[in-house]
């Protein structure tokens, strides 16, 4: 016999989705949600980006956490080397080939299949594979064979190169560089805290990120910006904003791009990659854009009068990287080749500092008569 339990005692307490609960320590990244700001290791996100190569970012990010043996002063060399070990995982890409799969579940089976050698910390061997899975996932999938990378070359610059087959201009090089760097990291986001709890059971790196990688692809995280393209492309004309709005928020539907869990304001990324468009001088997917914000904006401030709702950094990431010539179904695996740098960061010190991470939950089942 059991009691069934009380319907009341199913409602979500304050604890619901942990919001505002402080689970760790981090000397990586800080957001300041109702001024907007977001600080990467004690320097302003529109200070790194647009300034420092992903390459330089990333050193700047995982000093004092992670690779402290390196010797050389540029990431560039060692992750053009991860490139190519990265490489080998191609035949097992292959062998997938003419199954139904995402770009990110190929993403997700090259990352397994990568062999950790002891010549270089995992991190780099990890960030420095992305660009050669994401790219190979992509021509895979539509039907066309990898492109072996050049270690000689920057990330960015080797990815654009390994996705086309041709040498990419320095605009589009600058663009990515830009992209990846505002992306870095971002707190404790729901997949940089995937990361910490695999990592704090003392798991390989890779099982972190693999995990990390899962909860990226949700449409509520990382696969926003997909959606905001399929968006655009709907409206169509920005005379047409207003009307598409509004009966997208009388449907009761959410605006992908819009809200995010700790800005209370606009999310700063959200400016630095506008900018980034603006000197790529893409101005008629940019107009569109713009209006298609206002009245997004003013719609969402009209039906959710009580709740603080603005842009998120997902909604300039999909006009941006549409203007690099990236196909949509690629915007979540090149969010996860930027943040793959921040949650191997985290995966660092979350295993330097923390401890296992085991929450508590309350039981509101039924309960045998005892
Ligand atoms: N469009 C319409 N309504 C929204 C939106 C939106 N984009 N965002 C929040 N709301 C509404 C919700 O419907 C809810 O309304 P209700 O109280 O009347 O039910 C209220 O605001 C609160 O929503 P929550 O989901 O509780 O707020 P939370 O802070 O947890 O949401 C989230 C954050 C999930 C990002 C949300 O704003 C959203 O779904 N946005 C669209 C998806 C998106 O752009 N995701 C990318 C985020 S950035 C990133 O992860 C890299």
């Amino acid at each position: 016999m059991t009691h069934a339990p009380k319907p009341s005692s199913l409602a979500p307490d304050q604890t619901d989705g942990l919001e505002g609960i402080v689970v760790a320590h981090t000397q990586l990244s800080h957001i300041d949600g109702t001024k907007g700001r977001l600080i990467v290791k004690g320097v302003p996100v529109e200070d790194l980006a647009g300034e420092m190569c992903f390459e330089d970012a990333v050193a700047h990010l995982w000093a004092g956490q992670v690779d402290e043996d390196r010797a050389e002063p540029s990431l560039q060399p060692v992750f053009g080397k991860a490139r190519q070990s990265a490489f080998s995982v191609v035949p097992t890409l292959l062998s997938c080939r003419q199954e139904p799969l995402s770009r990110m579940d190929r993403l997700a089976l090259g990352l397994a299949a990568l062999p950790i050698t002891p010549d270089m910390p995992e991190s780099i061997q990890i960030t420095g594979a992305f660009p050669v899975l994401v790219s190979a996932a992509a021509r895979i999938a539509s039907g066309q064979d990898p492109v072996k990378p050049d270690p000689s070359l920057s990330t960015a610059a080797d990815f654009l190169r390994m996705m086309t087959g041709a040498k990419p201009e320095q605009w589009a090089i600058d663009g990515l560089n830009r992209y990846l760097v505002t992306i870095l990291d971002h707190g404790l986001n729901a997949s940089t805290f995937t990361a910490r709890v695999v990592a704090s059971t003392r798991a390989d790196v890779k099982y972190a990120v693999l995990a990390a990688l899962g909860a990226l692809s949700g449409p509520l995280h990382g696969g926003a910006p997909g959606p905001v393209l399929d968006m655009l492309d709907a409206v169509g004309s920005p005379d047409n904003a207003e009307k598409w709005i509004s009966e997208r928020l009388s449907g009761g539907h959410r605006l992908m791009g819009f809200g995010h869990r700790i800005y209370r304001t606009r999310d700063p990324r959200a400016d630095v990659l506008k900018s980034g468009l603006r000197a790529l001088a893409k101005t008629e997917r940019l107009i569109l854009a713009e209006a298609v914000e206002e009245a997004a904006l003013r719609g969402l401030k009209a039906a959710k009068p009580n709740r603080q709702i603005d842009t998120n950094v997902e909604f300039y990431t999909a006009v941006l990287l549409d203007a690099l010539g990236i196909d949509r179904t690629l915007f979540t695996p090149l969010f996860a080749m930027g943040r793959v740098a921040g949650w191997c960061a985290h995966t660092a010190e979350q295993k330097r500092t923390g401890k296992l991470i085991r929450p508590s939950s309350v039981y509101v089942g039924p309960m045998p008569d005892l």
